[in-house]
């Protein structure tokens, strides 16, 4: 069979494009067996893993099952007995899938996730009319999932001059993800994007033996820092609020757009970096063909400004929670005492959202569909139990505990 399925009938939102390029075509044929997958299995499975109990298996493990949103683990690749494990009753958040999913569909699911197993994930993100990054850089003869996540609010066009690949769209907020092996020959492909605000756009796909070989791993996980307070250095207000202004904006995109909203590096493009100092910061300006571009956006002022809220995010305890039909995943996390955390709720659900903590002294808030908000807590120096509720969540009141201990690391 051919290498790329035909996924062009999926489901609306997250598209798969096949770039049947008239190099893939001509290039050898894949080592025997690892796509020897039947193509409306795959397809079968990822419409599950899209929808399944209106959450989808996505919901919980990202739509290209990445483990980007914090709740259950990269799954690229697993294996049906994991699966059946898990679904079985391994895993507790997954318990409610056991009466959605027949042995088939897990079988169907099993088959699609090993498919993207096979698939080295690549993202890119179209924001402020611009490719970030610009440039890939991919092991000659791999197969890629390429995903192209439009921010805008307008759709964008693209079209490639040298590999046949066909012209597509990506609509507005949305994404598409495209299925394409790399060539064996070493070279550059293009992808243009016909009608970005910002001129000439393209990103370049490298093809090269310098590049990383893709091994179906996760990405290394995040550390998480958390100083004890005796380092806190005094914050002057100003400087963090000018740090924070530009790392939410520099150079149009901002830090948030390749290295996440907390810098945790959940976006999939810089990695995790709170707690940098200015001379990683600097040396990354310089030495980072993604950030040579800020370098000329930021003054001295400018990236030491950076730098402090840097400094300020690494003395903060990240935790995520998400609310997911009015649950929250995690529901529970352990502190020690004294800890200040960087608390962020991410409603996932379409319908806004009010929370409140109970003995926390977090006044009660509101988040939108599908918005997210973070709140700073430090945990008292005594242990405890807190909690952050739900209080109008539609469909489950639930709650996030949050436990104040000494045991915890
Ligand atoms: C409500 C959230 C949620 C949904 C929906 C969900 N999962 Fe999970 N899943 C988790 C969590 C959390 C874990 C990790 C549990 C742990 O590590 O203790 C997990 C673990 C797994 C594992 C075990 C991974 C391993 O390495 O052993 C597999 C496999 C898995 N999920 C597959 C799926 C599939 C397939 C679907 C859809 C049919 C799905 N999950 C839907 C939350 C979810
Ligand atoms: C266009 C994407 C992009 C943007 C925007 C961006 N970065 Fe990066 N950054 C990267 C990538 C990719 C790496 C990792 C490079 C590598 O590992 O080779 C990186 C690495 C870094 C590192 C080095 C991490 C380490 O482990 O030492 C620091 C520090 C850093 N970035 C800070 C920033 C700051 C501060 C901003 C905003 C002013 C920013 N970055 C904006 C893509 C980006």
């Amino acid at each position: 069979m051919d290498f790329v399925p035909r996924l062009l009938a999926g489901s609306s939102r997250h598209r798969t494009v096949s770039l049947l390029a008239v190099a893939v075509i001509a290039s050898t044929s894949l080592s025997a067996g690892a796509y020897a997958a039947d193509d409306a299995l795959i397809q079968k499975g990822r419409e599950i893993a899209d929808t399944v109990a209106g959450v989808g298996c996505k919901g919980c493990h990202g739509t290209y099952g990445e483990g980007d949103l914090g709740i259950g683990p990269y799954n690229r690749g697993v294996s049906l007995a994991k699966l059946q494990a898990a679904i079985g009753g391994g895993v507790k958040q997954m318990e409610f899938l056991r009466d959605e999913l027949t042995q088939d569909d897990i079988k169907a699911v099993a088959e699609y996730y090993a498919w993207l197993g096979e698939l080295q994930l690549v993202k890119t993100i179209i924001k402020r009319g611009r490719f970030i990054p610009e440039q890939v850089e991919i092991y000659p003869g791999q197969p890629i999932q390429l995903v192209i996540n439009n921010t805008t609010s307008a759709p964008q066009n693209f079209a490639s001059k040298e590999n046949g690949i066909a012209p597509f769209t990506v609509p507005e907020r949305d994404a598409v993800d495209l299925v394409w092996k790399a060539p064996e020959k070493e070279g550059t492909y293009e992808i243009q994007c016909v009608d970005c605000r910002v001129k000439d756009q393209k990103l370049s796909i490298v093809v090269s033996k310098s590049a990383p070989m893709h091994r179906g791993q996760p990405p290394a996980p995040s550390e998480v820092a958390a100083v004890p307070a005796a380092q806190e250095a005094p914050v002057d207000k100003a400087t963090l609020d000018h740090g924070r202004e530009l790392f939410m904006t520099a150079g149009d995109v901002g830090c948030i757009a390749c290295h996440g909203n907390y810098a945790e590096g959940d976006v999939g493009i810089g990695p995790y970096n709170r707690g940098k100092d200015e001379h990683a910061i600097r040396l990354a300006l310089r030495s980072v063909e993604a950030m040579k571009f800020l370098g000329k956006e930021l003054t001295e002022t400018q990236i030491k400004q950076v730098a402090a809220y840097y400094a300020y995010l690494g003395r903060l305890k990240l935790i995520k929670t998400h609310v997911v039909k009015g649950r929250f995943f995690p529901n529970s996390i352990d502190v020690s005492p004294g800890t200040s955390v960087q608390l962020v709720v991410v409603n996932r659900d379409a319908t806004h959202i009010k929370v409140e903590g109970s003995g926390m002294k977090i006044a009660p808030y509101s988040i939108g569909g599908r918005g997210e908000e973070d709140r700073v807590w430090v945990a008292p120096e005594t242990e405890g139990t807190f909690e952050l509720k739900c209080t109008d969540c539609e469909i489950k009141q639930d709650k996030l505990t949050i436990r104040v201990s000494k045991a915890a690391k």
